[in-house]
C-alpha cells in the first residue's frame, strides 16, 4: 500500500519529512499540505505536483475537509500540536507528531487521550530510538557482553553555535513562545536513556542556568546587531553572526541548515539582509532568551541504576557522548563508534555505526528520521503499531521524566515520580 500523507508545517522538519516520499515513491506520496507561508507550503507543493486546492494556509482550513489522507505529520512549533493532533485524531488519521509532544504534563496527556479513543497509529518524532546505532547498541545490550547496566554517564554537546542560533537567537530560546530548554533539546536524551534503561525512572533531580548568554556579559562596546559591532570586538566573538552564518558557512558554499533558516532562498543578499534585519543578526548578549545553557540531570531508575546527564552548549557540536558501565563491562560511545571494554578478556571491541551524511535531514540524527519515516510508513501501510519505537505510552513517560526533571530544577527539591 502506497501511504497518502498531509503535511502540517512545512518549515525545517515538515520540508525534510517530505523528501522521504520523493526518494521513496512507492512507499508513500505526499498529497495535501498546511503552511501560512507561501513559499515553504508551494516548495513542497510543487516538489510534490500537489492540486492548489490541497495547499492549505493553516491546519484548521485542512482539518475542516473529510480525511484526505492516511497519515498527517504535525512539524508545528512545539505549543502549536495539542490542536491539531487532537483534531486529526478525531478524524481518523494515523499521526506522526513532533517532539516535544507539548510544553505541559497536561497537554501531553490530552494529546495521548485523544489517539487512544480515536484508536489511530501514533509515533513521536524521537529519532534517536531509529538510529542504526542505537539498535546495534541494543543488540549489544541484549547480548548480555557488559552485564547489567550500573550507571550511565551521558553528554549532549549542543555547540556553542547551535545553542547561539537555536536557543539565544532562535526558534527556542524563550520559553513562555516555546518551552523549556530540556524539553526542547533533552526530551530526546531522557527518552533514549530510558529506553537504553529498560526501565522505569523512580527519582529526578536537577540542577540548571542561564549562566552566559546574559546582558552582563556582553564584552565592553559591542553592539546590539554583529554587523554594527567594532571589528575588534566582532572578530574576536565565537557567537558571531556573521562568523557563525558567513565566514563559517556560507562562504565555505554551506547552503543548508543552520543557514537556510534565515531566509528561504539562500544567497549572500539575503542572508545579510537578514543579518542586518531579523532576528538572527543579534547580538548573543542582546536578545531575547531565557532558556538555560547548561543543565544537569540525574536519575534514579526502579532497579537501583542511576544516570548522570549533562546539556551544556560549551562545546564543539558533535554526537552525543555516552558511557555505559555495566557488571562485566563497559561502553564508550559518541554516538556512531561504540567501544566496548570486556572486564573478563580486558579486551575493546569496536564497532562503527556511522551512517554516510548526505547533507539532506533524512541522513539527520545519524540516519534516524530516515529510519523514523520507514517505520511509520509500515506501521500505517501494514497496520502495525510493532513498527513503532514511541508511541504513546513510551513518549508520555518519558515526557513526565524531563517535566519531574525541571520541577526540581526550579523547586530545588528531587522530585519522585
Ligand atoms: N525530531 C527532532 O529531532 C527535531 C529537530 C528539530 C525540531 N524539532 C521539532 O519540530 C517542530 C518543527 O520544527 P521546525 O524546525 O521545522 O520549525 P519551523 O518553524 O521551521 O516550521 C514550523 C512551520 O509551521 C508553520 N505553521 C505555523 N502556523 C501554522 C498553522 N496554523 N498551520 C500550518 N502550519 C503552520 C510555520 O509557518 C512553519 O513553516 C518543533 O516542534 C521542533 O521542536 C524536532
Amino acid at each position: 500500500m502506497k501511504v497518502k500523507l498531509m503535511i502540517i508545517g512545512c518549515g525545517g522538519r515538515g520540508t525534510g519529512y517530505s523528501k522521504y516520499a520523493l526518494k521513496n515513491p512507492e512507499r508513500a506520496e505526499v498529497v495535501a499540505v498546511a503552511d501560512p507561508i507561501p513559499e515553504r507550503r508551494n516548495t513542497i507543493g510543487d516538489a510534490h505536483g500537489i492540486p492548489e486546492k490541497f495547499r492549505f494556509h493553516d491546519w484548521k482550513e485542512a482539518a475542516k475537509m473529510p480525511r484526505l489522507a492516511d497519515a498527517v505529520l504535525i512539524c508545528t512549533q512545539d505549543n502549536m500540536h495539542e490542536e491539531p493532533a487532537i483534531a486529526f485524531a478525531a478524524l481518523g488519521y494515523d499521526i506522526l507528531l513532533e517532539k516535544p509532544m507539548a510544553p505541559t504534563a497536561e497537554a501531553c496527556k490530552n494529546i495521548v487521550a485523544a489517539i487512544k479513543k480515536a484508536g489511530v497509529m501514533f509515533a513521536v518524532c524521537h529519532v534517536l530510538r531509529y538510529t542504526e546505532f542505537t539498535r546495534r547498541l541494543k543488540e549489544v545490550l541484549a547480548s548480555g557482553a557488559i552485564g547489567d547496566i550500573i550507571s550511565i554517564q551521558h553528554l549532549e554537546p549542543v555547540g556553542y553555535w547551535h545553542q547561539a542560533h537555536s536557543f539565544v537567537r532562535g526558534n527556542w530560546r524563550n520559553e513562555e513562545e516555546s518551552s523549556f530548554m530540556l524539553l526542547a533539546k533533552c526530551c530526546h536524551d531522557v527518552d533514549w536513556l530510558r529506553y537504553v534503561m529498560e526501565q522505569p525512572c523512580s527519582q529526578i533531580h536537577s540542577f540548571g542556568t542561564l549562566k552566559h548568554f546574559r546582558k552582563e556579559c556582553a564584552p565592553e562596546g559591542a553592539a546590539a546587531r554583529c554587523t554594527d559591532c567594532p571589528a575588534e570586538i566582532e572578530g574576536n566573538c565565537p557567537y558571531s553572526a556573521i562568523k557563525i552564518y558567513l565566514r563559517d558557512r556560507l562562504d565555505k558554499g554551506q547552503i543548508h541548515w543552520p543557514v537556510d533558516v534565515l531566509t528561504h532562498d539562500v544567497t549572500r543578499e539575503n542572508v545579510l539582509k537578514a543579518l542586518h534585519e531579523g532576528p538572527y543578526g543579534r547580538c548573543v548578549y542582546a536578545c531575547d532568551n531565557d532558556v538555560v545553557d547548561n543543565q544537569v540531570v540525574n536519575m534514579l531508575f526502579a532497579n537501583g541504576s542511576t544516570v548522570s546527564m549533562t546539556m551544556t552548549a560549551f562545546n564543539e557540536h558533535t554526537g552525543r557522548l555516552t558511557r555505559i558501565f555495566g557488571t562485566r563491562g563497559s561502553i564508550e560511545t559518541d554516538s556512531n563508534t561504540i567501544t566496548l571494554f570486556d572486564f573478563l578478556t580486558n579486551k575493546k571491541t569496536v564497532i562503527d555505526t556511522a551512517v554516510k551524511n548526505d547533507g539532506g535531514i533524512l541522513s539527520g540524527h545519524g540516519g534516524g528520521d530516515f529510519g523514523l519515516m520507514d517505520a511509520f510508513i509500515s506501521a500505517v501501510a501494514e497496520r502495525n503499531p510493532s513498527k513503532i519505537l514511541s508511541g504513546t505510552d513510551e513518549t508520555l513517560e518519558s515526557h513526565l521524566m524531563v517535566f519531574a526533571a525541571e520541577e526540581s530544577r526550579r523547586t530545588g527539591k528531587v522530585v519522585s515520580l
